[in-house]
């Protein structure tokens, strides 16, 4: 992993500041830290983060023609070396602010699969890891099969292979994931795990 690469990109998407998955993802923050690794975090609910218009102006030239809060974002999805994705599911889906932000990466998939381009390096989209988390108020795992391929999407275009999720269901009341027997100490425990990035090159 290069240096300008042993980072962690945490994306806060909850519009609960202290809410379940945002506790969960500082925990994992806390974790990357203890393991040397600094995070860029982002709160993309208090973004300005527009819905994608579908204009397929990315199909041209790669850039998307929106100019917000986004294009902040999209150099830490091409370079970060880990990226953490929290959301809880509204409506039984990603809540929106995380779908938005998803919609909005396809410029990653013009850039690949449109203009033949790699937007993220090689050698870095081979070591690449990244992490969904959830959490939901019923008490119904099987409510995140549905994050499932849209989550997969996500880390498909911006080129993460090495992903996992860490998903609790019967949380809802904000803070209520403290209650969970070490679901802190999972999420905290993934990111000391980017200790194992190694050192060597690329
Ligand atoms: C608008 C809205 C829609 C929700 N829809 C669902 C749902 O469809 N299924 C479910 O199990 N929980 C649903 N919930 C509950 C949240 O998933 C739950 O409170 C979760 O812990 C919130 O995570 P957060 O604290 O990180 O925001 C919904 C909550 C809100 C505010």
């Amino acid at each position: 992993m290069r240096p300008e690469n042993r980072y962690l990109l945490a994306l806060y998407a909850s519009p609960r500041r202290r809410g379940n998955t945002s506790l969960l993802l500082d925990s994992l923050v806390e974790g990357a830290g203890e393991a040397g690794v600094e995070a860029v975090s982002f709160r993309v609910a208090e973004m300005d983060i527009r819905p994608c218009r579908g204009c397929e102006a990315c199909s041209r030239d790669g850039e998307c023609v929106q100019r917000d809060d986004m294009q902040a974002i999209y150099p830490h999805l091409e370079r970060a070396g880990a990226v953490a994705l929290a959301a809880p599911i509204f409506s039984m889906h990603i809540c929106a602010q995380a779908k938005a932000l998803i919609d909005r990466c396809q410029r990653f998939w013009a850039l690949t699969y449109v203009l033949g381009k790699h937007p993220v390096d090689d050698g870095l989209a081979a070591r690449r890891r990244g992490l969904f988390i959830s959490c939901c108020g019923r008490d119904a795992p099987e409510t995140f099969e549905c994050t499932r391929p849209t989550v997969a999407y996500f880390f498909h275009v911006i080129r993460v292979k090495d992903w996992d999720s860490q998903t609790y269901a019967g949380v809802d009341a904000a803070g209520e994931i403290r209650k969970v027997t070490g679901a802190l100490q999972r999420a905290a425990g993934w990111g000391r795990s980017l200790r194992d990035w190694g050192s060597g090159a690329p």
